[in-house]
Order: structure tokens, then sequence, then C-alpha cells
């Protein structure tokens, strides 16, 4: 007899992750976002004086990384939460914010994190089509809260479609949400957003004690391996939530140690920042060369669809077998397109000769 589960574990979606970790293979890794360079020579120092004492449980409350934050983005360190991830407070968000008779609102296609908290917290989810420029539709998800929404989520730049919104438009949203409802602006990849200032939305904090912004040190900071993010907050009361329903201790030393010397150095995310831009102006040049059309991305990836004649399935086996893993839209919320990350100018050489191969 197999073991019974609760009726919430049924419920709640497996997140698409992407395959190849386990290949040994000299893969194109390029269906997860992720930076295609190493931490930086300082983090990787900053790590290994961290490892001698790793018989002590890390500072469970993050004092010098949220203090860094704190001086970093002038926001106090009370209203600064920290993650296992960016996802850890994402999912301790839906925790404490959500339950049956509560609702959710968020784009379509978008993060695929988002209906897993829906689904574990039994709460309504609503979610509104992206619109025909596959961003958000701003208007059309204000129309949808109610007096039982807890939490709305914008995800700007958007993931997977790699569009973004103007912090004007952005901040007209924020502006007519009723002040009971979170609003999670999940930035993960705002330093690649070429619309304005990435760091612009912070002054939005000092107006609105409901607005939550979410961000990572596993894109441009380069540390996915680690699991490090925060959240930078209108208030004190998330952070303190988020801390109620998570187990302590949720961000281990290494990740800690890494997040800190990391922000020192912002001269390398600007260098990061660039060098990922010219491979996005270049390698969109030759997919629209190919006669694809991808949309405008903000982000460290591309999103396009392949067209009605192609297959998906088809199109992925075809690049996996030349060595290049990408992800399909179908996994996504979109079948038929492709998400792909801008790797090194070798890495994007070879997804786009596979391509031009495949297609
Ligand atoms: C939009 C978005 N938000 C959040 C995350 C989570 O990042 P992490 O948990 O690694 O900080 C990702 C990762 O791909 C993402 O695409």
């Amino acid at each position: 007899m197999a073991i019974e589960f609760s009726e919430r574990v049924a419920r709640i979606p497996s997140y698409p992750v992407a395959g190849g970790y386990a290949q040994h293979a000299p893969n194109v890794r390029l269906a997860s976002n992720e930076s295609p360079w190493p931490p930086l020579p300082a983090v990787i120092e900053a790590i290994q004086a961290a490892l001698p004492t790793l018989n002590r449980y890390p500072d469970p409350t993050n004092a010098l990384l949220r203090g860094r934050l704190s001086e970093r983005y002038g926001v106090p360190p009370e209203r600064i939460a920290i993650g296992n991830g960016s996802c850890d407070i994402l999912l301790a968000a839906g925790e404490a914010l959500l339950e049956p008779g509560a609702e959710l609102v968020y784009a379509w296609p978008s993060f695929s994190v988002y209906p897993h908290l829906g689904a574990a917290s039994g709460a309504r989810v609503v979610t509104v089509p992206l619109d025909a420029e596959e961003c958000h539709d701003l208007e059309a998800m204000l129309r949808e809260i109610t007096v039982a929404t807890r939490l709305v989520i914008v995800c700007n730049p958007n993931n997977p479609t790699a569009t973004a919104l103007t912090l004007a438009d952005i901040a007209a949203f924020v502006a007519e949400v009723p002040r009971h409802v979170c609003v999670i602006l999940d930035e993960a990849y705002c330093e690649f957003n070429l619309l304005d200032d990435p760091d612009a939305s912070v002054e939005l904090l000092d107006r609105y004690p409901n607005l939550v912004l979410l961000r990572t040190f596993s894109k441009v900071y380069g540390l996915c391996g680690l699991r490090v993010g925060f959240a930078l907050c209108g208030s004190e009361d998330l952070p303190r939530a988020a801390d109620q329903v998570r187990q302590p201790f949720f961000c281990n030393a290494l990740a800690q140690a890494a997040a800190v010397e990391a922000l020192a150095h912002q001269d390398a995310v600007t260098e990061r920042v660039t060098r990922t831009i010219a491979e996005r102006i270049s390698v969109d040049e030759r997919l629209r060369a190919l006669g694809l059309d991808p949309t405008i991305s903000q982000t460290n990836f591309c999103w396009f669809a392949l067209g009605e004649d192609r297959d998906e399935a088809e199109v992925m086996e075809g690049l996996q077998q030349r060595g290049v893993l990408v992800r399909g839209g179908g996994a996504l919320g979109r079948a038929g397109a492709l998400r792909v990350t801008y790797g090194t100018p070798e890495e994007n050489a070879r997804f786009l000769e596979a391509l031009a191969e495949v297609l």
C-alpha cells in the first residue's frame, strides 16, 4: 500500500525543471537564465574564507548582508528579507498571505513558481493573459482585484517573455492597488532592463508600505548555485511574517559571505550587463535573419514563437542532439515558443548554428 499524502500535495504542480543538469557532456546550457560567467575571484575567496566555520550555524538574522543591502538601497534593515533564493521569499509570502477564500492575481505566462503559491495555499488564483506584445496588461489585472485579494505579483521584466513595462506604468498601477493587498514586483532580471534605472523602483517603497521588490543574486551576480535572494519592502510586515513561516537558518553561511562580497563589485555587475546586452543585440539580430520574431528583451534571455508549421518538441530534440539545451514554451505556459538564455559569444554561436540546421 502506498503512503497517503495530503490533498494539498496532489494540487501542487511540479516545477518544470530544465533537463541536462545530470549530463556530463559539454552542453551549451541556455535553459535556466543563469550567468555564463563564473563567480568573481574575490567572491570565491570570500566563500573559501567562510569554509572553516561551517561547524557553526549561519547568522540567522543575516545581519551583515542586510546591513550592506540597507547601505546600498537606503532601505532600513528591518524592511529587508533574505531568502534561500528569492523563490524562498516568494513561497514564504504565499504561505503568510494566502489561504482558502483569499485570492492571488498574476499574469500568464509568467514565472513557473507562481502557480505553486495558489495550489499550496488553496487560495483562488486569477491569471490575467499577457497582451498582444507579450506584456503585462496592468489595467486588466487591476480589474481582477477584489476585497478577497491578498497578493498581486508583477514580474518585471517578465519571465518567460523577456518583456518589460516602464516604471511609470508600474507606479501608476501600484497607486491604484488597495493598501490591504501585497504587491510583489519580481525584479529578478531588473539589472538587464534598459527602460529605467534598475534601482528607481526603490523610491516607490517610501510611498507604498504594501510593495515588495523581489531581487536575486542568482542572475547578474552569478550565484544561483548557492541560492540567495532578497526583498526590499515598504514595511517591516512581510519580512517578519516570512520569518514566522520559514525554518530558521534559511540562508547558508557561504551564500551570505558570497552575497556580501558580490555586492561590493558593482563595476563587475555593470560590465557583465554590458556584455549580456551586446550578446542580446547580436543574437536577436541573427534570429530575425532566420525569419524569427523575438520579443524586445529586457533580460538575459530571448523569447520567440517558432511558427505554426514547426513542432516545439522536434526543435528542442534537434537542439539537444547538437548539445544545446534551451527551454520549450510548452512547459512555461505557451506551447510553440522557445526561451533561450544569452550565453557567451561562443555558446550563442553554437546555439544559432544548431537552430539554423534544425529549422
Ligand atoms: C522571474 C523570476 N523570479 C524569481 C526567480 C528565482 O530566482 P532565485 O530563487 O534563484 O533567486 C527566477 C529564477 O529563474 C525568475 O525567473
